[in-house]
């Protein structure tokens, strides 16, 4: 049987991947952000899974804002690196674990979960920087496959957090039903606080943000209660990302330990974040 192995919540800010694709994660405005992630990523590269399920959002580059589901999930043999127009990021093709990608959407669709599947995509930043957090240095190949679950965060009315936080316990219970041996991991893409244009653009709330880093280890139904409204006024229009961090905890059990966390300000114009959990067992 498949195992969930950990999960990690980690900003997707496309800059953070440029620096790692321009060589510039040593520079002065960088380092900070890069040094806190060194604890996770030493732990995650002695713990790795085989696959990782990333719950994020696309941006607008694969997903035509004329027709965008709420929630859906890739079921590709593999999955092409977006040209979000400056080029593909130099990073592997993401390649997808079809078979398990099909069990989820079944026993999700079986468990009341309606969701869209996508039979080819091409994966923007939100899912390709997540897979940089935790392999900095692929080579010609990730560590491991891939399943893409996406969340519409960018265009009104996004799904309440309840609904992403009963959706992660449902799809932890989609993917310890599946009938093969896998360790899986979940991550949990976007935020923290952050509003890219408007009145407010540039909108910082670091009690917000450390407020949410501590809930969502030891009180998630806390952060599942709040609206969407409350997650636009407090974290930005943006921000509102975080809700997919609550997909990740959901496939978690309540038995999990804080591996290590970090939270930078700021990388573009954004709070940015990771935290580990390791799953020890329900
Ligand atoms: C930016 C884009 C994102 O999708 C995000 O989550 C954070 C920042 C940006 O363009 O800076
Ligand atoms: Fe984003």
């Amino acid at each position: 049987m498949a195992e969930v192995i950990w999960g990690l919540a980690t900003s997707h800010v496309p800059s953070i991947g440029a620096a790692m694709d321009n060589g510039k994660t040593g520079d002065e405005y960088w380092k900070p952000l890069f040094d806190g992630y060194a604890p996770a990523r030493e732990w995650m590269a002695e713990h790795t899974p085989d696959v990782a399920i990333v719950v994020y959002n696309d941006h607008a580059n694969a997903v035509d804002l004329d027709l965008v589901p709420t929630f859906g999930i890739g079921t590709a043999e593999s999955y092409q690196v977006a040209d979000e127009g400056w080029g593909p990021r130099p990073v592997p093709v993401v390649q997808g674990a079809p078979a398990l990608s099909e069990h989820l959407v079944r026993e999700l669709v079986d468990d009341s979960f309606d969701i869209a599947t996508f039979h080819q995509l091409d994966v923007d930043h939100g899912l390709t920087v997540p897979l940089s957090v935790y392999c900095p240095e692929p080579g010609d190949a990730w560590p491991c496959a891939v399943v893409p679950v996406l969340v519409n965060v960018i265009q009104y009315p996004q799904p309440t957090a309840a609904r992403c936080y009963a959706l992660g316990q449902a799809l932890g219970r989609a993917i310890r039903s599946f009938p093969h041996e896998a360790k899986v991991a979940v991550f949990g893409t976007g935020g923290m606080s952050h509003q890219l244009a408007g009145a407010r653009a540039g909108l910082i709330n670091e009690e917000f943000d450390r407020m949410f880093l501590q809930a969502i280890e030891t009180e998630p139904e806390k952060l599942a209660a709040l609206t969407r409204e409350d997650y636009i006024r407090e974290a930005g229009t943006e921000g509102i990302e975080l809700i997919m961090w609550l997909v990740m905890r959901g496939a978690l059990s309540d038995n999990i330990r804080r591996v290590h966390d970090t939270y930078h300000v700021p990388a573009s114009n954004t709070a940015a974040a990771l935290a580990l959990f390791e799953e020890l067992g329900a």
